[in-house]
């Protein structure tokens, strides 16, 4: 949505926020600013465009201070332009927000904010009403402002009588603050501060926090004074850069071997899955009569796979429902479903307002989290999390993909807890889950060849995906990836569902993408690509090393993928489908990590 920093220290401020902006700018990138508090006076520098554009006007208006904050926006009230960039300043206020205030309008009404503002954002509101209710005491008129609030809010705060201190308050929108020997800092996820410290804290929800030059101070709503819990990063720091790469987009395509790896053998001890660390009992997983997935995007394509894991090995069914509209088409859940939250942010809040619903219903909960301690993590009974390390890129890869492998982890332990497989069985499985890396290492070293194969699809206005059940889930994903990081119009199709209307935009040389990975499902896949091809269409197959393919076909492209069990295609197929979309983007020369229009973490509804 929008990524705030703040620091307050011995050092200049406006170098260190300028940098955690830019790893901060996946959220949004519309337009940046800094605002600095120096000797009671404030120094505002903002600008639609990139971080980047706006280092350029800082080094030439050289911004002085050691206490300062930072925003790159992802624009929602007001257009994209200087005025409505933050930090926003009314009176003896400077702030800037994360996150969307539902009752702005009324807040104006009612303060006699009119003719009085030089933006078209909810968030100068707000920096009005703290002005309203400030006579120097900022606890008293933060709290006083949050009782008037509606909706989302991440605010971090400068007051003019306040030097060296930085105030901040949230309510969903993320915040996390630590504090190191050259200062106090703040931001909306710990990727930014990640340089200057391991330790970090969550913010609690409607708690205010006072950072000093090397203090932090927290009280909750009431004015009483709260305790800190302190969390340390859990991924090597060194790893937050591109390394070499020329997108973060492809460095963490690269990753997913690895990252796997670090998600799937803490959980397994003498060859069996284990969550004791998560503190998950059996009794949820065999007790359960249905699962329902809630997820949105990529996340929700992770949980379409694990429906069908989950369906064919455990025999229950499996709802997976877009996080957007589950709390909107009257869902039934009840103490017998168990509800699992995915989430690569864990502050999407579609994903998280839907978990709050599903748990008044009563629903066990687990998440399935890629950053720790976020929203949805801390709403959930249960926490499983993806150590994916930090996802930059907007297009999300290898948090796909470890979303993927615990559930396979969670399907197993769940087959186990239901005493549904016999030692042979689960051993066969988990065999063949942890030859998942070395097999994903084996299509990342065929990456040219599929840089090659993008190069098919490079000029297409109109791209389809078609395959049957897991290929068609992956393709979903394949399909969104390409949208999101190329531009290229791509539809996904369940191939037989192809003949019943769409078939009718399949003309001459029309791009088709193909998987065909299900044993039980390939002569009809391979009979509808067919139906296709007689049509005209260019087909790029993905498709089983070893499979014979009938002569008499045109095939334009076949990529043989490395053999698994069916179950397991999903991983070698994905792989090949980022780098197809990775690779039409960058031979586009788009902006891979950040594609227009979008941001990293959606925290409005
Ligand atoms: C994925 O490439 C997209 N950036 C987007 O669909 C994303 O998966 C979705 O917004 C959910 O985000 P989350 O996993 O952080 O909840």
């Amino acid at each position: 949505m929008c990524g705030i920093i703040g620091y307050t220290g011995k050092d200049e401020a406006a170098g260190i926020m300028l940098d955690a902006l830019e790893l901060l700018e996946y959220r949004g990138y519309d337009s940046a600013g800094i605002a600095l508090l120096s000797e009671g006076e404030i120094q505002i520098l903002k600008t639609a465009g990139r971080v980047g554009d706006l280092r350029r006007l800082c080094s030439g208006e050289k911004p002085e201070g050691r206490c300062g904050i930072g925003h790159t926006r992802w624009a929602t009230h007001g257009g994209v332009c200087g005025a409505n960039a933050h930090p926003h300043r009314f009176g003896r206020v400077t702030l800037i927000h994360n996150g969307i205030i539902e009752n702005y309008k009324e807040l104006k009404e009612k303060y006699g904010l009119d003719g009085l503002l030089q933006s078209e954002t909810d968030s100068e509101v707000v920096a009005a009403v703290l002005e309203h209710f400030y006579s120097g005491d900022p606890y008293s008129a933060i709290r006083r402002t949050v009782l008037k609030l509606k909706g989302t809010f991440a605010l971090a705060v400068l007051f003019d009588d306040q030097p060296d201190c930085i105030f901040a308050v949230r309510n969903v929108s993320p915040i996390v603050a630590a504090v190191t020997d050259n200062g106090a800092f703040l931001a909306s996820d710990v990727a930014a501060i990640a340089p200057y410290t391991a330790d970090y804290f969550v913010v609690p929800e409607f708690h205010v926090v006072c950072l000093g030059p090397g203090n932090a101070e927290l009280f909750d709503l009431s004015g009483d004074r709260a305790v800190i819990d302190w969390l340390s990063v859990d991924w090597d720091v060194s790893r937050s850069g591109k390394e070499g790469y020329p997108f973060y987009m492809e460095k963490e395509i690269m990753e997913q071997p690895e990252v796997i790896g670090e998600t799937i053998f803490p959980r397994i001890k003498e060859g069996k899955p284990d969550f004791s660390e998560e503190g998950i009992p059996d009794e949820i997983l065999s007790a359960c009569q249905r699962i329902c997935v809630i997820a949105c995007g990529t996340a929700m394509h992770a949980g379409l796979v694990g429906k069908s894991l989950i369906q064919a090995i455990i025999g229950i069914h499996v709802d997976v429902v877009m996080a957007s509209e589950f709390m909107y088409n009257d869902p039934v859940v009840d103490k017998d479903t168990l509800v699992i939250a995915i989430s690569q942010s864990g502050e999407t809040i579609d994903t998280l307002e839907a978990l709050k619903f599903a748990r008044k219903c009563g629903s066990p909960c687990i998440s399935i989290v890629n950053v720790k301690g976020a929203s949805i993590a801390r709403a959930s009974e249960y926490v499983i999390y993806t150590n994916a390390g930090p996802e930059i890129a907007v297009a999300s890869t290898k948090a796909y993909t470890t979303q993927l492998a615990v559930l396979y982890l969670l399907t197993a332990r769940m087959a186990m807890a239901r005493k549904l497989w016999s030692e042979q069985e689960l051993a066969g499985y988990m065999c063949e889950l942890q030859r998942v890396p070395a097999v994903l290492k084996q299509v990342l070293e065929t990456k040219e060849e599929i840089h090659r194969l993008a190069g098919s699809i490079l000029n297409a206005s109109d791209v389809f995906m078609i395959g049957r059940g897991l290929d068609y889930s992956i393709l979903l994903e394949g399909s969104l990836k390409l949208k999101e990081v190329s531009y290229i119009h791509s539809e996904a199709y369940a191939s037989g569902e192809l003949k019943h209307g769409t078939i009718a935009l399949i003309t001459e040389d029309t791009p088709v993408i193909a998987v065909v990975t299900q044993e039980k499902l390939k002569s009809k896949e391979l009979s509808n690509i067919r139906e296709v091809q007689s049509r005209g269409a260019r087909v790029v197959l993905l498709i089983k090393e070893g499979e014979t393919l009938d002569g008499g076909e045109q095939w334009s492209c076949v990529y043989r993928l490395p053999k698994m069990d069916d179950f397991f295609m999903v991983m070698p197929a994905s792989i090949v489908l980022q780098l197809i979309a990775y690779f039409v983007s960058l031979d586009k020369g788009l902006d891979v990590d950040k594609p227009r229009n979008l941001a990293k973490v959606v925290t409005v509804e």
